[in-house]
């Protein structure tokens, strides 16, 4: 079985869940949650966003909105304006989760930097894709993950070069994890709690994800 780290090195990724981000209010506006602001300062600080989520009902899940629109927040100071942003939609059907990647083209646009055009991932029945230890194994999805987070790499390091605007600083809650990206990180990771989604960014990262809260 090879490496599951996928991402080339030059791509440091931090993975994020989404399940302790308040509901949006915004009556608390003027005076924020720590959990929103923590979500908007990580998202500050990170050069590129990449979202990998399941679909549901044919469109994102709630929590992914929710922490969108934390994120878009206050009015014309979004988090995510000008990060180059990426999309690994996935699903147990046979679709892929492509209507969730195609929800997000519309609502980002406003509120985030250029999406990663081509190429197209939607990594369908990925139910059987990993082992009992939830590394992936399926050799089909490794290579479209591989081909997909190279792409998502060198249009990383393309926005660089034509904004000359991204500041590489940190964007990580854990102290552990701050020293061993040495202060840099080039990459936040959106990520569902769900299980797929989280076993997708840990084949990219090369790290451990966190344990799906229903399994
Ligand atoms: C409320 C709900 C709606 C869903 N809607 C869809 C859907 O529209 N299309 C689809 O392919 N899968 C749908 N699913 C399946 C999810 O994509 C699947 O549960 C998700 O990938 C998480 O599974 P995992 O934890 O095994 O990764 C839905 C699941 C839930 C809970």
């Amino acid at each position: 079985m090879r490496s599951q780290k996928l991402a080339p090195a030059s791509l440091k990724l931090d993975v994020t869940t989404l399940e302790g981000i308040s509901f949006f209010n915004q009556d608390l506006e003027a005076n924020p949650p720590a959990d929103w602001l923590a979500f908007r300062e990580k998202l500050q600080k990170s050069n590129g966003v990449l979202f990998v989520t399941p679909e549901y009902n044919r469109s994102i899940p709630g929590v992914l909105k929710n922490a969108i629109d934390v994120a878009s927040r206050p009015y014309g100071k979004s988090s995510f304006l000008g990060k180059p942003v990426g999309i690994v939609a996935n699903s147990p059907g046979a679709l892929g989760g492509v209507s969730a990647a195609k929800h997000l083209q519309n609502i980002l646009p406003g509120i985030a930097g250029p999406i990663l055009g081509q190429p197209e991932i939607y990594v369908n029945g990925c139910g059987d894709a990993f082992d009992d230890k939830g590394q992936l194994t399926k050799e089909a999805v490794q290579k479209v993950l591989q081909q997909y987070i190279d792409a998502f790499a060198a249009f990383i390091e393309k926005q660089k070069r034509v904004g000359g605007a991204f500041s590489i600083v940190i964007a990580s809650e854990a102290k552990q994890s701050l020293a061993r990206h040495n202060g840099k990180l080039d990459c936040f990771v959106a990520s569902l709690p769900c299980a797929n989604a989280l076993r997708l960014s840990q084949a990219m990262t090369g790290e451990r994800a966190g344990p799906h809260p229903s399994r």
